[in-house]
């Protein structure tokens, strides 16, 4: 963990306040866009933002939350009780959504689906490479750093407050572009299914705020052998791997409990884990808040 400082609090949309968070003593750790972080907030939680300040910046780094009215007390705290001044431990950066190569981007922001593609799409103008933004919300008011991308990234950007333009034609925001250009998406779910529908998956990279919903075959019960320390853990079929080792006395990290984050990654040693999250495992990996096993034991290392 890092130790940092409120250094600025900013209103900057309806319901959209942006945290800088500056570095207690030495360079905070690097990133890259589409990377996030875990912020240990003072009332125990943990919650999870994608950074959207400027990778350059080693002194401090940039996160926007916008305040849901069913919070589970993530964003509540934030936007009630933070203060500027207040220390929090924030987790290194972590990656899902990268930037990979392209020779041109498109990018589909809804909401404060804004936050990991801003430097996105500051490194691909920065670079020289073809990429433009289409930034969709109900409203110009509720919509954050709209001034910044304008000054910054000029007419690359394309604001629609869609109650009163509606939703773009995503078919024809596709049809002009290079056969190998990358569209990034990241917003709520609507957007992403309808994004979805238009795109080739080999094009698209997405990321969620939530879990898809799907449903999976009843659980079962299943072991978990923890190899560090030899022991084996029974995961109920009413438990989830992540609580039966948290409550065994292995403390693994954990944020949204939805599969989408990341943060509870286990290395999987042998056995056939049932991945049921929405990051994507790679192999030899997988998040114990919701995935589970095919087989009757997992080795994991841990
Ligand atoms: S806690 Fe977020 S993926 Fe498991």
């Amino acid at each position: 963990m890092q130790q940092t400082t409120v250094d600025r609090i900013d209103q900057v949309a309806e319901d959209v306040v942006s945290l800088v968070l500056r570095a207690a003593a030495g360079p905070l750790a690097p990133w890259g866009p589409g990377a996030h972080i875990d912020l240990a907030l003072p009332n125990w939680l943990t919650r999870q933002y994608s950074l959207c300040g400027d990778p350059a910046d080693r002194q401090s780094y940039r996160i926007a939350i916008r305040y849901d009215p069913l919070s589970r007390g993530g964003s509540e705290y934030i936007h009630r009780f933070l203060r500027q001044g207040r220390t929090l431990e924030v987790s290194l950066p972590r990656n899902h959504f990268p930037l990979e190569p392209a020779p041109e981007y498109l990018f589909l922001a809804g909401g404060i689906g804004i936050t990991p593609l801003l430097p996105m799409l500051r490194t691909a103008v920065e670079s020289d490479i073809p990429a433009s933004l289409v930034f969709l919300g109900q409203s110009l008011a509720t919509m954050p750093f709209v001034d910044e991308l304008r000054s910054t990234c000029g007419d690359r950007v394309r604001v629609v407050p869609t109650k009163q333009q509606g939703r773009p034609d995503l078919g024809a925001l596709g049809s002009a572009l290079d056969p190998g250009a990358l569209v990034y998406c990241c917003g709520p779910a609507s957007l992403l299914a309808a994004v979805e529908d238009v795109f080739p998956a080999e094009r698209l990279r997405t990321e969620r705020f939530h879990p898809v919903a799907r449903s999976f075959a009843p659980n079962t019960e299943f072991e978990a052998v923890c190899t560090r320390s030899g022991r084996t853990v029974r995961v109920p079929s009413d438990e989830s791997l992540l609580d039966a080792l948290t409550h065994a006395g292995y403390p693994v990290s954990a944020g949204c409990r939805e599969g989408v984050c990341g943060s509870c990654a286990l290395t999987v040693v042998d056995g056939e884990p049932e991945h049921r999250d929405d990051v994507g495992a790679p192999a030899g990996r997988m998040y114990a808040c919701v995935s589970r096993a095919l087989s009757a034991r997992l080795v994991l290392d841990i």
